[in-house]
């Protein structure tokens, strides 16, 4: 048996936290994805219709919208948007072999959390 595959690892290390940042920003935007299209979609559909339907339905949604707690899913749905859209944006660059190299790769991961997190901080400071 080589050296290489004496250090091969045996089983698939699943942990997360052990995942490079590229990973995370990765397994983050198929999650997103995922959840923007159900429910996060239907949900906006069917609340824009019921907010136009009738100035009743849109006073209900806006009293809800002003509890805090639904403030609050309303910033993590959000996160998860603006999540899936920097790193949709990365990915766009990276299909045109802009940043693919180890270290420029691991900066734009980086900066795509960041700029999600700022984002949605900013917006949290908007509606509160
Ligand atoms: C409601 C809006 C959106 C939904 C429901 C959605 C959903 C998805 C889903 C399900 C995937 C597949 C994820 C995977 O299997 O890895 C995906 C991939 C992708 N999305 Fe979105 N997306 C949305 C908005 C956007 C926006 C605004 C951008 C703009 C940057 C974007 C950029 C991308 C890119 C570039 C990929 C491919 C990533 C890759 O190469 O693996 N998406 N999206």
């Amino acid at each position: 048996m080589t050296t290489a595959q004496k250090q091969r690892p045996k089983y698939y290390d699943l942990n997360l936290a052990h995942l490079p940042v590229p990973g995370l920003v990765s397994i983050f935007h198929r999650i997103s994805g995922a959840l923007l299209f159900f429910p996060v979609l239907p949900v906006l559909l069917w609340l824009l219709q019921s907010t136009l339907a009738s100035e009743q339905g849109w006073l209900r949604w806006r009293g809800v919208f002003a509890d805090p707690a639904v403030k609050v899913v309303v910033l993590a749905f959000a996160w998860l948007y603006l999540h899936h859209f920097f790193a949709g944006i990365r990915y766009l660059l990276l299909d045109l072999h802009l940043g693919v190299a180890k270290e420029p790769a691991r900066a734009s991961a980086k900066l795509v959390f960041a700029a999600g997190a700022l984002s949605t901080l900013l917006l949290a400071w908007r509606i509160w």
